[in-house]
């Protein structure tokens, strides 16, 4: 006969059990741990009680055991329940580390933008594509032919000097060079399509040049390129004209100097009335009133000779300006280098420009 009332011990132990998983698990161990010591196999408390069922006179046994076998149940269902209260604890800890603070200040998305010369070479693009001119590309390893001689040099020009060109196979049967401008694919589109032609080159070309404020080995030019009947200077100048008031705004005016480029005939100096004063006179067009901005001129017969186009049947113009210089005119920054050294403070005020 055991010393204690087994009925009792059953009672006691339920009551500690209600009160135990009363208080609930507070974390996954906890309720293992809990688990463990009441349902555990070795030394859980309630497989404990069955254990003692062999150390009852056998009159006690059968009553005991149903007693056992309910507090048993009553066990296993109130850690069921202990475990799903858990999960569902666990659960809402999970939405609560995953929720939105609508409160909280957001953080800003900075927008990319274009880079400036393709801001300024797409808007060129535009004004040219209105006019009806198609875009042309050409290599910018070239060969000496189109970068020189079909388009007039001599073979003793001073440009062909390799102190201005960056050579890239001297033994080649016409040397193979970085192109120095955007002309030598005014031969190649005559060469492919004759006339007429009507086109603008945009594109990058390349001098041995010291970096500088106004100096860079690579940059780029829009090259134009009209060969029609009856093209005359006065188309040029037309063209022109209306090319940089669309650019640089109503009222801009043009000015044509005489110049030598070997591939046209007559040459000019394009300027146009200083976009910061007017015209009256500043600091930045050094008091002149005028800006320099592009090349021009009249296809050279030889030149349109040398693509098998008639010179007497057509006629051309052809102009050439550096993008580079438009972005720094038309945006007003001071130093070339800022359009190539990829600071993200210079280049994220052009984000929305276009
Ligand atoms: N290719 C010349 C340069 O790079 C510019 C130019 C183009 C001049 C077309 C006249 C006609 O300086």
């Amino acid at each position: 006969m055991s010393d204690r009332a087994p009925d009792d011990e059953i009672a006691r132990l339920l009551a500690a059990f209600r009160d135990e998983s009363g208080r609930g698990a507070s974390s996954r161990a906890e309720f293992e741990r809990l688990k463990g010591r009441w349902l555990g196999r070795d030394k859980g408390l309630v497989p404990e009680l069955f254990g003692k069922l062999k150390s009852l006179p056998p009159g006690e046994r059968a009553g005991f055991g149903v007693r056992a076998n309910a507090a048993k149940t009553e066990v296993e269902e109130g850690i069921v329940r202990l475990g799903r209260a858990l999960e569902a604890s666990e659960a809402a800890s999970r939405d609560r580390a995953a929720a939105v603070d609508v409160t909280l200040p957001g953080r800003g998305v900075r927008t990319g933008g274009l880079h400036p010369i393709t801001i300024v070479r797409r808007r060129i693009e535009d004004i040219f594509l209105r006019m009806g001119y198609s875009i042309a590309d050409g290599p910018e390893v070239e060969n000496d032919f189109h970068n020189f001689e079909a388009l007039n040099f001599p073979p003793d020009h001073p440009a062909r000097d390799s102190q201005d060109t960056l050579l890239v196979d001297r033994e080649a049967a016409s040397p193979l060079l970085l192109r120095t401008h955007t002309s030598p694919v005014q031969i190649r589109e005559m060469r492919k399509h004759g006339a007429p032609l009507r086109l603008i080159v945009p594109g990058r070309v390349y001098r041995k040049d010291e970096v500088d404020a106004t100096h860079s080995p690579v940059f780029h030019q829009v090259e134009g390129l009209v060969v029609d009947q009856g093209i005359s200077m006065a188309d040029l100048k037309g063209t022109v004209a209306a090319f940089l008031e669309e650019l640089f705004g109503k009222g801009t005016r043009t000015r044509f100097i005489p110049t030598f480029f070997p591939f046209v005939e007559p040459g000019v100096d394009v300027s146009m009335s200083c976009i910061f004063c007017g015209g009256s006179g500043c600091g930045k067009c050094k008091g002149s009133g005028w800006i320099e901005i592009m090349g021009a001129g009249m296809v050279h017969p030889r030149v349109l000779q040398g693509v098998a186009i008639d010179p007497e049947e057509y006629t051309g113009f052809a102009f050439g300006l550096g993008l580079d210089r438009v972005a720094l005119l038309k945006y007003g920054f001071p130093d070339l280098r800022l359009l190539f050294e990829g600071d993200v403070r210079f280049l994220g005020q052009f984000a929305g420009v276009a």
